[in-house]
């Protein structure tokens, strides 16, 4: 009798966690969110608001260039199987904790980023969430390569000799193998002897790789957020 006793209990366990952490907690932490009107001068008054609380605040911008490319490579060349571009709330898992996933905080102590919202994916005409994580998150992945352009080529055509034990595919068929012409491409790649190419030759990022390129670097995902989205109190309501 005692053993089912444990049984029981045990299941009950089993739903009950799950339950609370998956159900209760995201609940409770959501259900008292209200809109908040979406305005720009401070309600009543006519004055616009100040400016000091919204810095940094903007729309997002439109894909530039060659991004909206870019995405459809990443879509097309299925990075989404490995990677997912969401922070979630810091109820739901510790993703904002990660420190590989914010901005580069490689020796630095941590600094949360901020939970991903569907404002982040205004003009995509798919989000690229992901389904599953293979490879570390790319909300904002854009600040870990900025400046560092050829490291990410590098990533797509060898990722063993950016980190000897990557288990990512590479990506080569985005590259071309050219002969080298005048003093070179700056954006050649430089590898290890046993991958080079032969003498004279080059091999450089193909108009794909360069666009997706131009993508995963627009990736920065923590701009200010209005406060409809933030349920931050208007001024003139929280006096
Ligand atoms: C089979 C799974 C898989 C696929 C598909 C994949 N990746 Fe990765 N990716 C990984 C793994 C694992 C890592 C971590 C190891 C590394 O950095 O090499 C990684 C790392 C990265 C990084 C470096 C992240 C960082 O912050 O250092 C970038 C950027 C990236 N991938 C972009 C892409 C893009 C773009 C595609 C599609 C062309 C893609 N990945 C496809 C598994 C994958």
């Amino acid at each position: 009798m005692n053993s089912l006793k444990h049984f029981v209990l045990t299941l009950g366990a089993c739903f009950a966690v799950p339950t609370y952490f998956m159900v209760a907690a995201p609940y409770a932490a959501e259900r008292n969110r209200q809109t908040v009107a979406y305005v720009m001068e401070e309600p009543g008054s006519g004055k616009p608001f100040d400016d000091g609380a919204f810095k940094g605040l903007s729309y997002p911008s439109a894909f530039a260039g060659d991004r909206k490319r870019g995405e459809q490579i990443y879509s097309r060349e299925g990075c989404a199987q490995c990677h997912t571009q969401v922070i979630r709330p810091d109820y739901a898992g510790i993703d904002q904790f990660k420190k590989t996933w914010g901005k580069d905080q490689e020796g630095k102590s941590i600094v949360p980023t901020r939970q991903t919202v569907m404002w982040d994916y205004l003009h995509e005409n798919f989000g690229m969430i992901g389904q599953r994580r293979i490879g570390p998150d790319l909300a904002n992945a854009g600040y870990r390569f900025t400046g560092k352009v050829n490291d990410f080529y590098l990533y797509l055509y060898a990722p063993r000799v950016r980190k000897a034990w990557s288990n990512s595919p590479a990506f080569q068929h985005l590259f071309i193998t050219r002969p080298v012409e005048g003093q070179g491409s700056a954006n050649a790649l430089k590898l290890p002897a046993n991958l080079a190419p032969a003498e004279g030759l080059e091999i450089v990022p193909s108009s794909e790789a360069i666009a997706l390129a131009d993508y995963v670097l627009g990736l920065k995902r923590d701009q200010a957020l209005p406060v409809s989205i933030t349920g931050a109190k208007p001024k003139s309501e929280s006096k």
